[in-house]
């Protein structure tokens, strides 16, 4: 089985900004007993605090925003540099920089690891297309909250989803935004290319590093993504 896995670099960090090593620690555990039993991961890690930060710096010093999204992009690689570390040689020694490199990667390495791709979008984009160009199996999202809610979740009455319609999806989360480290969960390409590949994409709570083996094991957790009612 193939599967893309997308970290969101927020789960990377504490609320002090220290990276959380154990987090780091528990991931490439799970990622390699998994890859004992035979799966092959792509796994795209983002920019969280360092890449919000970098960004708000450069552009309060005057940075385009193609020049912010370069530093997301290279911030989002750096974090996934810390968990190619933790995975040692299990890992394609090198973080992928284009979709090229990635093809051939995936067909000599059990474990591929991807920042940033191009500015524009998010690290949820780059999963998604890396997730089309390898045909993986399941494209999962671990994100720093539980799903996804059918209006904000810091709303009064917001309920969180087990399976939501990819168009539900792009119409409860349009109006996000659109300038570099503001990208909500899934942006406009990520959604694009889910919807046109129909790619199988479960959205998950990531705080805990052992719900990747549960999602991993098919249990019904965080939320699903259907298309035209049904999940393919
Ligand atoms: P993300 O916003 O995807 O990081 O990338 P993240 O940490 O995963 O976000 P959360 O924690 O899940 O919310 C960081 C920034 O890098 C740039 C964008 O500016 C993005 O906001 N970026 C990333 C690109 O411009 N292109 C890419 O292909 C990826």
């Amino acid at each position: 089985m193939r599967v893309v896995l997308k970290l969101g670099g927020s789960l990377l960090y504490d609320e002090s900004g220290k990276v959380m090593i154990d987090r780091i620690r528990e991931y490439a555990e799970s990622i390699r007993t998994h890859v004992k039993d035979g799966l092959t991961m792509v796994i795209v890690v983002g920019g969280g605090r360092p890449a919000r930060e970098f960004i708000s710096a450069a552009r309060e010093l005057g940075a385009s925003e193609a020049q912010c999204d370069w530093l997301g992009i290279k911030l989002a690689r750096n974090n996934a540099e810390l968990l190619s570390a933790a995975l040692r040689s299990l890992a394609y020694p090198r973080i992928v920089e284009d979709l090229d490199e990635l093809e051939v990667a995936a067909t000599s390495a059990k474990v591929v690891l991807m920042g940033g791709l191009i500015p524009g979008q998010s690290t949820n984009a780059v999963a998604a297309v890396a997730a089309e160009t390898i045909g993986a199996d399941m494209l999962l999202n671990a994100t720093n909250v539980d799903g996804v809610y059918d209006r904000d979740p810091k709303k009064d009455g917001a309920v969180k989803l087990d399976s939501v319609d990819i168009e539900e999806l792009r119409a409860i989360l349009s109006g996000g935004g659109t300038r570099a480290g503001e990208y909500r969960l899934f942006d406009p390409v990520a959604i694009k290319i889910v919807a046109r590949s129909k790619i199988p994409t479960v959205i998950f709570d990531g705080r805990k590093a052992a719900n990747l083996s549960r999602a991993l094991d098919g249990e019904k957790l965080g939320t699903r993504i259907t298309y035209g009612g049904k999940s393919r």
